[in-house]
């Protein structure tokens, strides 16, 4: 699943290091999203103003919208260091402990996948979040006794594709929540203009619509997609990326004209063929393609339901008239 080409996960190191010279650092640079990038302007323009910690900030979505590149923005905006690290990586609450203790006032700590903090862990983070405190526990047996050491003033952003699968007690510690919204064909035109000067690749305006069309509303995407057209495009010594360049190179590339690749066809067709177009319980889906149900819930559903081609019915998943327009087959229903 992990090699599709339009995997709105990060696939390898390398394309890592890519992406961190295409992200954005400021606000100014990061496109779309205007709502929460508003909101968070005011609220670090304030935290400013009052020369306090900003509030700890939730940000949803899935993945490769920009949750790590907004993390890093609200760092530099505010003027303050960020430490990055996730929820798996934090194995023991002594490894959270260290974290916090190192801070310096004001500074931001970004935990990437929240939602797979260990229990004892989040446990830990309570008393920090909302009292700057760490609550460490000194002995043993029915001579250990609790100490409150005093942490800085810090914030934390929390970034997870998954909000519903937080404790509601780490949640509600939350003073801002910020839901990152899929592009519109028009930013991710931009993204991909954006990135094309960086990448110091010529492109016409039409083909960095071509390319966003495909893109799945999705960032990440957007510049993977542009960089393997970059590669059809120098070999074939065409020196600019155009509107035909970059349809012939996508459809090589099997990406079709709504970013659907082989294994959203594989998943709409069998609920197609199979099942008659749904409903189909997620099981029995999972179990028909080979492929987990969280996967197919995080990762192949939030698009195709986004674009209206699939629809989650309390019976199952059901195929929409417009996946057989798409796909050119019979509605069966
Ligand atoms: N608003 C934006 N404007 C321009 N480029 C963007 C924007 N958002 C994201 N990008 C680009 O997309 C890439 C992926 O973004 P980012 O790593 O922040 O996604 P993410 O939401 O953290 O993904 P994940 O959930 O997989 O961690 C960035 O390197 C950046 O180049
Ligand atoms: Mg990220």
């Amino acid at each position: 699943m992990d090699d599709r080409i339009i995997s709105a996960k990060l696939t390898n190191e390398d394309e890592e290091m890519a992406e961190f010279s295409l992200r954005p650092r400021f606000f100014s640079e990061y496109i779309g999203q205007s709502r929460v990038k508003e909101n968070l302007k005011v609220y670090i323009e304030a935290a400013k103003m009052r020369g306090e910690a900003l509030d700890h900030v939730l940000l949803y979505g899935p993945p490769g919208l920009g949750k790590t590149t907004l993390s890093n923005i609200i760092a530099n905006e505010l003027g303050v260091s960020i430490r990055t690290t996730s929820g798996p990586a934090i194995e023991r609450p002594g490894d959270l402990a260290a974290i916090l203790t190192n801070l310096q006032p004001h500074d931001l700590l970004f935990i990437d996948e929240i939602h797979r903090l260990n229990r004892s862990v989040e446990e830990v983070l309570y008393p920090a979040m909302e009292d700057f405190a760490l609550d460490i526990v000194i002995g043993k047996g029915p001579s250990a006794r609790s100490v409150r050491l005093d942490l800085p003033p810090f914030t934390l952003v929390g970034a997870t594709t998954r909000a519903g699968s937080l404790s509601s007690p780490l949640r509600d510690r939350f003073g801002v929540m910020s839901r990152l919204e899929y592009y519109t064909v028009e930013e991710l035109t931009l993204i991909v203009s954006r990135a094309a000067d960086l990448l110091q690749v010529p492109i016409q305006e039409a083909g960095a619509v071509e390319i966003a069309s495909r893109a799945r509303g999705t960032p990440r995407i957007a510049n993977r997609l542009l960089k393997r057209v970059r590669d059809f495009v120098q070999v074939r010594g065409e020196g600019i990326i155009t509107e035909a360049g970059a349809r012939d190179a996508l459809d090589r590339i099997q990406v079709d004209k709504m970013g659907l690749d082989h294994v959203d066809h594989r998943l709409l067709m069998t609920i197609i063929e199979k099942f008659r177009g749904g409903p189909v319980g997620l099981e029995t889906l999972a179990a028909t393609i080979g492929e987990e149900s969280h996967t197919i819930e995080d990762v192949y559903e939030p698009y195709l339901m986004q674009i209206g081609f699939l629809q989650r019915t309390p019976r199952g998943r059901m195929v929409t008239m417009r996946c057989c327009e798409h796909l050119q087959v019979e509605w069966p229903k």
